[in-house]
């Protein structure tokens, strides 16, 4: 591997700071930017690092798009096997496309030199040398299918909410901790300026004290009821099911509306609050912390035999440092984020406030405002506390593959961010006020609470026989 092919590109940051000013990043911030490192892209074929794809639906693909740039995919699977066929022709042409556009010499056979697998374990074993993997699986096989590839000695980008359970946290942090290997966790907006510039406004004390932290999320469906219907050719359902639950096929269980059944996922409250509860935690300075009492109040609630997620809440959390954080639903935007509707007067589309004694901002992708606009205009002094500089997630990955330095949503921080959304979703389950101990991740005073931690597995998806794997 040669150091001149990897050097970073100015240009590219440049092209980048461009499209961020668009985004409402002030000029002073974009001047930064205009200093800082793009990832490196390999320019020759012997830099370029291959990876697979296990979980090929809609983010997954556009994970494995992203890192097209930075490395070569070679291997895809998944249980759906026309998710499988179609990911392979797809990626295929897509990675003929990026090779031609970073100067690289293209990929040989196209879609016939993608291998193929229905069994990550079946993967695994056979590309032994393969370096990298990308997690696109639903939420209840994140962590399965992670410490598999971490104990199989790889690298993982794993989407978000990175686990299903508290416990399956602490377990991955321990596995990277002694795999020593390097796992991003998919919350991109740890890499997008827009949000970095708020947290680090927020943290040097631009809003006065801080005092509250509001995390506004989409609504969640509210369907039903199903019914059971054949299971297609193409799925192996069973293994789609992993540890969750044996049940009859129903098409709103599977691809897509999997979030809103806590069979496999907790509803908008891990599916957006992943994103919004991580920038939230940034912003107070409380990464590998979590907060002290949750109480959730539910808003709706779902239909019998339909999702059973619950589709509208509003959440309180406590922290240590006195800060009171809410997060609460709004119907004003879609399940994917977009803003449909004019919120109703005094509410905001998904995003976060912070309001301090002085002030308060909010952010949302693509949108900052300010209760007083200079409070953005302003520059950071010399001497401010700064946060991690990454500025594309899948290319911070990379980078870091290759130094073997933490990503900037390492596993720490992707399990406590979502540990919020679970304590969140617990206090909706069970009704009542929590106390929550952060250093030992336990409720205090309630065993009810404290099973739910962590969740039955159906055999032979256990931690055990996955790591053995
Ligand atoms: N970072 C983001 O902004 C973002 C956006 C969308 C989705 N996501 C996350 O990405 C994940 C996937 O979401 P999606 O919308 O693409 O879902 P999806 O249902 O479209 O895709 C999931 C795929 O995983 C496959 N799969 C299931 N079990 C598998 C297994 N054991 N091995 C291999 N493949 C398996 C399914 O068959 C399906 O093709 C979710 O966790 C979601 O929260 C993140």
């Amino acid at each position: 591997m040669t150091h001149r092919t990897l050097l970073p590109s100015r240009r590219s940051v440049l092209k980048g700071a461009a499209a961020f000013a668009a985004a409402a990043i002030p000029a002073w911030y974009a001047e930064e930017l205009l200093a800082q490192d793009a990832p490196a892209v390999p320019k020759s074929a012997n830099d370029i690092p291959a990876y697979a794809l296990i979980g090929c639906g809609g983010r997954g693909r556009s994970d494995a798009h992203d890192a097209q740039k930075f490395g070569r995919i070679v291997a895809v699977c998944d249980v759906d096997k026309s998710h499988v066929e179609g990911a392979a022709l797809e990626l295929a042409q897509s990675q003929r496309e990026a090779d031609q556009k970073a100067g690289r010499t293209p990929a040989r056979g196209g879609a016939a030199e993608i291998r193929r697998y229905t069994d990550f374990r079946k993967l695994l074993d056979a590309e032994k040398n393969l370096p990298i993997v990308i997690n696109g699986t639903p939420d209840h096989w994140h962590t399965l299918v992670n410490l598999a590839v971490l104990h199989a000695g790889k690298d993982v980008y794993s989407e978000k909410p990175l686990t299903l359970t508290i416990d399956e946290g602490r377990r991955l942090v321990q596995a990277v901790r002694q795999t020593g290997r390097v796992l991003q966790t998919g919350t991109q907006q740890r890499s997008d300026p827009q949000f970095r510039m708020v947290c680090e406004l927020v943290r040097n004390g631009r809003v006065g004290k801080l005092k509250t932290v509001t995390t506004i999320v989409p609504a969640g469906l509210r369907g039903g009821p199903f019914a059971s219907k054949p299971v297609p050719q193409n799925l192996d359902w069973d293994m789609w099911l992993g540890q969750a639950p044996k049940v009859d096929f129903v098409p709103e269980r599977c691809h897509t509306t999997f979030r809103f059944w806590y069979d496999y996922s907790g509803g908008t409250i891990t599916d957006w609050g992943a994103h919004h509860n991580d920038i939230a935690l940034w912003g107070m300075g409380m990464d590998g912390n979590g907060p002290a009492t949750v109480d959730a109040k539910r808003l709706a609630e779902p239909i019998p035999g339909g999702y059973t997620t619950v589709p509208q809440y509003e959440i309180k959390y406590t922290w240590a440092n006195g800060v009171e954080q809410t997060c609460k639903t709004t119907t004003a935007d879609s399940i994917f984020g977009s803003l449909d509707r004019q919120p109703p007067p005094g509410e905001r589309h998904n995003g976060i406030v912070f309001e301090g004694d002085q002030g308060w901002i909010y952010v949302r992708r693509g949108f900052v405002e300010a209760s007083d606009p200079e409070l953005l205009k302003k520059p950071l002094p010399a001497g401010a506390e700064r946060l991690y500089a990454s500025n594309d997630h899948m290319g911070n990955f990379f980078d870091c593959v290759r130094t073997r330095k933490a990503p900037v949503a390492e596993a720490e921080i992707g399990h406590r961010s979502v540990s919020v959304c679970h304590l969140g979703a617990i206090s909706t389950r069970l009704g009542r006020k929590l106390k929550w101990d952060p250093q030992k991740e336990q409720f205090v005073g309630d065993d009810e609470a404290n099973k739910m931690v962590a969740r039955e597995q159906r055999k032979p998806w256990t931690y055990d026989t996955v790591v053995q794997a």
